[in-house]
């Protein structure tokens, strides 16, 4: 059983602009996997930092943990305008991925949101929720345990998958739902299908793919997604994801251009980049956890 008083010595790590973002990281997905009141605090506490990338990371653990404790500072996050773009949606996100409909009404408001990023989340949490309702049921955490913001297509038939995915006149939930039926699938075919992905339009669409072809870790994707990160005219928001599912992939192929970005001039590609070699280090390395705040503790304490 975990303490309330270990709880917070995570929490602190977490909250401690001094410490490397690494090692925040790590103690988010720590409290993450916890669970429960206290660590639902601290995350929110977080989101004054300065980092864009610990904040959208904080609203995306939120979500995943799927507590309806967290829905009143998710609203607050959304709502705040001094949000990054990149928070706001994340924040949007996980509203949807929690599944309470009360939400709803808010959620439709942030639809039209001036940032489109933001806009399309909340019409994509929208659907989610109403799918949720339609349905009956939860679509259930999938091959990768994740909360993902549309439940999958029923189709096994990749060129018909990749089909729908890259046909931008279709609604983006249809879209995003392709996606996750492909990523369901695996293969070097559906990788490659997903990677195309990476050329349509749409910041927040070719994220999602990147974000995607990180959970595969799947080398096949490795040449597209290194190509988008070291594109100047990718958005930042894609970039990092690129930079975070080359860290997840962590072969020999990914890591030059990660050390290459570490030093980008986007504050959020370089952060992400140092986490992605931190993600890199554990998935070639002897380490048992990646969220191993306790492990931490334990050895300090
Ligand atoms: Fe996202
Ligand atoms: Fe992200």
């Amino acid at each position: 059983m975990v303490t309330e008083k270990e709880v917070e010595a995570i929490g602190k790590v977490l909250v401690d602009a001094r410490k490397p973002l690494k090692a925040r990281f790590r103690a988010l997905f720590t409290l993450r996997n916890l669970g429960g009141r206290t660590a639902i605090e601290w995350i929110s506490q977080a989101f004054e930092d300065e980092s864009a990338l610990l904040k959208h990371e904080l609203a995306f653990c939120l979500g995943q943990m799927q507590d309806e404790q967290a829905i009143p500072v998710l609203l607050s996050v959304l709502r705040d305008t001094r949000q990054e773009p990149m928070v706001r949606h994340e924040a949007g996100e996980a509203l949807g991925a929690i599944g309470n409909p009360d939400v709803l009404d808010v959620l439709k408001h942030y639809s039209d949101d001036p940032v489109i990023e933001v806009a399309e989340t909340c019409q994509l949490a929208v659907k989610r929720l109403e799918w949720l309702q339609k349905n009956k049921s939860d679509p259930g955490p999938g091959p990768y345990l994740s909360v993902d913001p549309a439940p999958p297509a029923e189709g096994r038939d990749v060129p018909t998958l990749r089909e729908a995915l890259l046909d931008e006149s279709r609604p983006l939930f249809d879209r995003y739902r392709a996606m996750f039926a492909l990523r369901n699938l695996g293969g070097e075919a559906a990788v490659l299908a997903l990677a195309d992905g990476l050329r349509c339009s749409g910041a927040l669409f070719r994220h999602e793919v990147a974000y995607v072809l990180g959970q595969m870790q799947h080398e096949a994707g490795v040449p597209q997604l290194s190509a988008a990160l070291e594109s100047p005219a990718e958005s930042p928001m894609v970039r990092h994801e690129c930079a975070e599912a080359l860290g997840a992939i962590a072969k020999a192929s990914c890591l030059e251009t990660l050390r290459a970005y570490a030093q980008d001039a986007e504050r959020v590609v370089r952060e992400s980049c140092e986490v992605a070699l931190d993600m890199y280090n554990y998935e070639n390395g002897a380490e048992f956890q990646y969220a191993d705040g306790l492990n931490k503790l334990e050895a300090s304490g």
